[in-house]
């Protein structure tokens, strides 16, 4: 069948040159970037260090040059049930498939990040430091893996990395002494290590007082802090507990909030560690074993072992701690209980706006997570926090978390496609904003959905103005509730299959962002279907045409 209205994409200039003995490759598989930051920073410390590395993104890598590797390092993430990051899965599948080279002189190290919560917790990272072995590579050191607070065993890793590397590749004394001192004075530059104290400018529900849903449009200020982003960037948002929250688990424990508890070598009151520090709207699998122990609870003993499978993982889905504290109770320490919980981690919200519209500033579209479960309100810790801060007198801790992934096309002229059912459309408002401060092209075509018209269609108003303004050129809607049958915008972008196909077969990118257990996958199916029907392909010269749009990243998605 005939490719897809062929954009060229230029090879990423480092695959041009082949591995140079005495040369460290890392190789990173990311889906929210964790993996390529750790990367990234091994990449400076051993560059710092007088050594020669290269660094690539999984699928930048070009795989025909394993075979010549000598020190190979490998940082990658494991997804949801097992899965490698989209970003990895060619190399992920070449490793494990027949064609993959033997490795007699490669030395390799492999640093896994996961997530507990899920049974095939590190998988991909497990597979690949067995298999580089099984094909005759030499394992410098032990694999470590990591949960979602990853700086505890990555950290070290890193470490070991380095010593390794200085051992295995003496530096070419040309490199070490041309690398220069950083003797200068460095403005501070904020970071995921450094968040920047940003001032809330607005923070206004744009969800009708009729909907189930709390939506929230948040405007933060940069003003000062230098950072600066691109569309399909992400906002790190450094959260806080609900101090009803942290109420309800000191109380549940009889603990006082006020006792000085020691962490790493850190000492915070109680009641800080709690609301600053600690998950406690999320349950992991150590804590609930560690809980399990000291409740002495057959029923939740029993979770824990294989039998328990699905029912643990429901659990670990629908309780949060005071749930599980609550309905089985136990004792703890201050100390122990500190000990126990995972850190409060960063969470990343699509940003909204384009610099160029917004200049100094950044925008969010913030879905509120809250549900009644077990006879209480619950709320998700970052959600609530951002909903909860009061515009022209709060501030929250951000960073900026670039998104190489998702991006609009180089070339302006191009069409683009985006479907973005509720939050999801976040990106998308700073997409339009963006092609239309850079006079872009190319048609822009938005597919949006929620439950209702009246209520919930978010940003109505300033789709309206970029329609009339002619920033946006299409606009198909799929308002769920508002009839006896659910539409979604799977079902739009079916009934309008043939325009999307011409727009594809023009060259068009096709953006997808929201939920990623249903709608992607529907989306997915979706697009199948409309290029094997108007394409007159079969299912798998369809899957074939999808596979080479997302090789030349005109099949983009930000889902999660
Ligand atoms: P629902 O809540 O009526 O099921 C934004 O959340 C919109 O996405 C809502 O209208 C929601 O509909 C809809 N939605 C739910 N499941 C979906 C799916 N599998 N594919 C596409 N949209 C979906």
């Amino acid at each position: 069948g005939a490719l897809p209205g062929a954009l060229p994409v230029a090879p990423p200039a480092a695959a041009v040159q082949a591995a140079p003995q005495g040369t460290l490759t890392i190789v990173y598989g990311t889906q929210t970037g964790n993996s390529r930051q750790l990367a990234d920073r091994l990449k400076q410390r051993a560059e710092a260090a007088g050594l020669a590395v290269r660094s690539f993104r999984a699928s930048d890598y070009p795989v025909r040059e394993l075979k010549n590797e000598r020190l190979l390092y490998v940082v990658i993430s494991t997804q949801g049930d097992g899965d490698p990051p989209d970003d990895a899965r060619g190399f992920f599948d070449f490793i494990r498939s027949k064609r993959a080279p033997a490795l007699g002189q490669l030395r390799f190290a492999v640093l896994g990040l996961g997530d507990t919560s899920y049974p095939k917790f590190c998988e991909i990272g497990r597979v690949l430091d067995e298999r580089f072995a099984e094909l005759g590579g030499t394992r410098l050191f032990a694999r470590a893996e990591c949960d979602v607070d990853f700086e505890p065993v990555a950290e070290p890793w890193l470490g070991q990395a380095l010593e390794h590397a200085k051992k295995e590749l003496a530096p070419e004394a040309s490199l070490a002494t041309v690398t220069p001192l950083r003797t200068v004075q460095v403005p501070p530059t904020f970071s995921k290590e450094n968040p920047y104290p940003s001032q809330v400018l607005a923070n206004q529900r744009i969800t009708g007082r009729g909907a189930l849903k709390d939506v929230r449009h948040l405007e933060l200020s940069l003003e000062g802090s230098g950072l600066t982003y691109e569309p399909g960037d992400a906002l790190g948002v450094v959260p806080r507990n609900p101090p009803e929250l942290v109420e309800a688990v000191l109380s549940e424990l009889r603990l006082d909030g006020a006792t000085e508890v020691k962490r790493e070598g850190r000492g915070l009151p109680l009641k800080r560690w709690l609301t600053e520090e600690l998950e406690i709207t999320r349950l992991s699998r150590p804590f609930l074993a560690s809980h399990a122990e000291r409740s002495n609870d057959a029923e939740l003993r029993r979770l824990l072992t294989p039998e328990g499978g699905e029912a643990l993982r429901a659990l670990l889905a629908s309780h949060q701690v005071i749930d599980l504290l609550r309905q089985h109770p136990g004792k703890w320490s201050a100390e122990e209980l500190v000990g126990a919980l995972r850190r409060l981690t960063p969470r990343l919200y699509s940003i909204a706006s384009s610099q160029k519209r917004v200049g100094e500033e950044v925008h969010l579209t913030l879905g509120l997570v809250e549900y009644e479960a077990f006879g209480t309100r619950h709320v998700g810790a970052a959600s609530n926090y951002l909903a909860t801060r009061e515009a022209g007198q709060d501030t929250v801790e951000v960073f900026i978390e670039a998104n190489e992934r998702f991006r609009l096309p180089k070339d302006t002229s191009r069409d683009i496609i985006m479907v973005g059912p509720g939050t999801g459309v976040a990106p998308f408002r700073a997409f339009v904003q963006e092609r239309a401060e850079t006079g872009a092209s190319g048609r822009n075509w938005l597919f949006f959905g929620e439950q209702h018209f009246r209520s919930q269609f978010l940003y109505q108003v300033e789709w309206q103005e970029a329609v009339k303004q002619g920033a946006l050129h299409r606009i198909d809607l799929a308002f769920s509730r508002d009839q006896g049958q659910k539409v979604y915008v799977q079902n739009r972008l079916r009934e309008k299959g043939s325009d999307v196909y011409a727009w594809l077969e023009g060259g068009a990118s096709f953006y997808v962002c929201g939920d990623a257990k249903r709608m992607a996958p529907d989306v997915e199916e979706a697009l199948v279907d409309i290029i094997a029907t108007h394409g007159s392909k079969s299912r798998e010269d369809a899957k074939a045409y999808l596979d080479s749009l997302r090789e030349q990243q005109r099949y983009l998605r930000d889902v999660y």
